[in-house]
């Protein structure tokens, strides 16, 4: 057969280097008759493994790692349930998943070990490409497992309070995504100690993302009466100083109730200030009307989460700059601690942050490692395991921004100078860090020290400063 082809060769080349390569294939060996080696012959991919279908090991996949956002009516653009649906987005499906775009997750997790990271294995992004490679079969009916069911409820149970907006916001999309604050009064007559806040977010569709702050001034009441309609603008931060924040939250986050034994404290009268991020993309315009349900600690509490920023409000990006440092650093931690938790917080300009800790032997903890920051996709990250801070640690931050005209999120056009600020303009540089002092005890005689600790500044720049004169050893 080979010989036949060959005395045609000089007019259907391409012809016959398709022939020639069907020849190679029903010989089925590497050699040809002259003895010369030819490329060994692959079956197809997943011909040979388990055949990859739908309903035996895709929709499997799906269920855990995509339907929770990708169902009717959730954040995700279009539900991954059915086999039609699958189908429709095969190609998508591959070219996310192999990219690691999808399902969103915005840290590196060789940095540390993180509850809720959705990574998905190399071997399970296989399984998408080799079920595209196979045609995308439906498979057999009797593998198909039964469909998830979504449920609104609360996923921790009874509340002790919820708390909503006072009236639903329609956002106006004409210019784009909208960050809007609402002030929650929270009605304790006492202070009390919070386990978990669950949000149930009015439209799935357009609710993103949100951080929550605790007031206990009247300042963002005031900063509510000065802006009509429901709410106010706001953007990085609430727009003032808030005393305490109570983590975030993006979609996929599951509600997590602190171990025992700690608790985020909640004074009386104060206002929780929900920030909430409105996004344009899903095309849906509705009423919204979020509501967060408080879970208050059930035993005993023995330490406060309590939260200190690693902070840099003074820096300037130059404009035209692609990748401009910016550095922050609490130089020592004057207590033992745990570290619970890790917000990191930029605005737009933001492309990557690295908190690192360095205890006083020199041992390097990484505590989070953001390669590809996006503001869409912020969070609050909780470790598996607390992470053991050892008295006099330093930690360090590292954050990196793209104030150039190829920043195709850059607010300014043409790019200008940027400095600290809560406008959509402006930047910010923090790393919020959520943790317990190994000393606290507020249910044992120690529960003073406690008190004396409450009673120094806000752990902002000023306060460390302070907290370092204060524990200088005098001469
Ligand atoms: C935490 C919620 C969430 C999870 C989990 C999730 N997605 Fe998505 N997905 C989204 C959102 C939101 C978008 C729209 C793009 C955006 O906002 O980044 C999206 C977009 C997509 C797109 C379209 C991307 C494009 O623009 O072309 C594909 C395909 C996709 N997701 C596949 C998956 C797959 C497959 C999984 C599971 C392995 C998954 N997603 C898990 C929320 C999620």
């Amino acid at each position: 057969m080979i010989e036949v082809i060959s005395k045609r060769a000089g007019s259907f080349l391409p012809a016959l280097a398709a022939l020639l390569w069907a020849a190679v294939l029903l010989a089925g060996s590497g050699e040809n008759t002259t003895g010369a080696r030819q490329p060994r012959v692959l079956p197809p991919r997943g011909v040979l493994g388990a055949r990859v279908t739908f309903n035996k090991q895709v929709v499997r996949l799906l269920q855990d790692n995509c339907q929770k956002c990708h169902h009717e009516g959730d954040i995700a653009p279009f539900p991954l349930v059915s086999y039609k649906d699958a189908y429709e987005h095969r190609i998508q499906i591959v070219t996310q998943t192999s990219g690691r775009i999808m399902p969103p997750w915005h840290v590196d997790s060789a940095c540390a070990a993180y509850e809720d990271d959705p990574t998905l294995t190399d071997e399970q992004i296989r399984t998408f490409s080799k079920w595209v490679e196979a045609g995308a079969p439906e498979g057999d009916p009797a593998d198909l497992p039964d469909t998830l069911t979504f449920s609104s409820n609360w996923k921790l149970g009874e509340p002790d309070r919820v708390l909503t907006m006072a009236e639903p916001m329609t956002p106006d999309f004409s210019k784009g995504d909208i960050y809007r604050c609402f002030v929650l009064p929270t009605g304790l007559t006492e202070d009390r100690f919070v386990s978990s806040v669950e949000i149930a977010p009015g439209s799935r569709a357009m609710v993103h993302h949100i951080l929550l702050f605790v007031d206990t001034t009247t300042a963002a009441e005031q900063l509510d009466a000065k802006d009509p309609g429901p709410g106010y603008t706001c953007f990085g931060g609430p727009g003032f100083t808030a005393v305490y924040n109570l983590g975030g939250w993006v979609p996929g986050n599951a509600p997590r109730p602190l171990p025992d034994g700690i608790g985020m404290p909640l004074p009386a009268n104060s206002r929780i200030v929900m920030q909430v991020h409105y996004s344009a993309r899903s095309g849906v315009v509705e009423p919204d009307r979020t509501t967060l349900a408080l879970h208050f600690s059930k035993t005993p509490v023995k330490k406060r989460l309590l939260s200190t920023p690693v902070i840099n409000t003074k820096f300037t990006i130059p404009p035209g700059a692609s990748a401009y440092e910016v550095k922050a650093a609490i130089p020592f931690i004057p207590f033992a601690a745990h570290l619970l938790q890790i917000t990191p917080h930029m605005h737009l300009l933001g492309k990557s942050m690295q908190v690192t800790a360095t205890t006083l032997s020199g041992q390097q903890i990484c505590l989070v490692d953001v390669p590809d920051w996006d503001f869409h996709w912020q969070g609050t990250y909780t470790y598996k395991t607390p992470v053991p801070i050892p008295l006099l640690t330093r930690v360090d931050l590292s954050a990196f921004y793209d104030n150039s005209a190829d920043n195709p999120d850059n607010p300014n056009s043409p790019p200008r100078a940027v400095s600290w600020g809560e406008n959509t303009t402006d930047e910010m540089c923090i790393a919020f860090l959520g943790f317990t002092l190994d000393d606290e005890n507020l249910t044992g005689a120690a529960g003073q020290a406690a008190t004396t600790l409450s009673t120094f500044p806000p752990f902002w720049e000023e306060g460390w400063r302070e907290l370092a004169r204060a524990l200088k050893p005098t001469p």
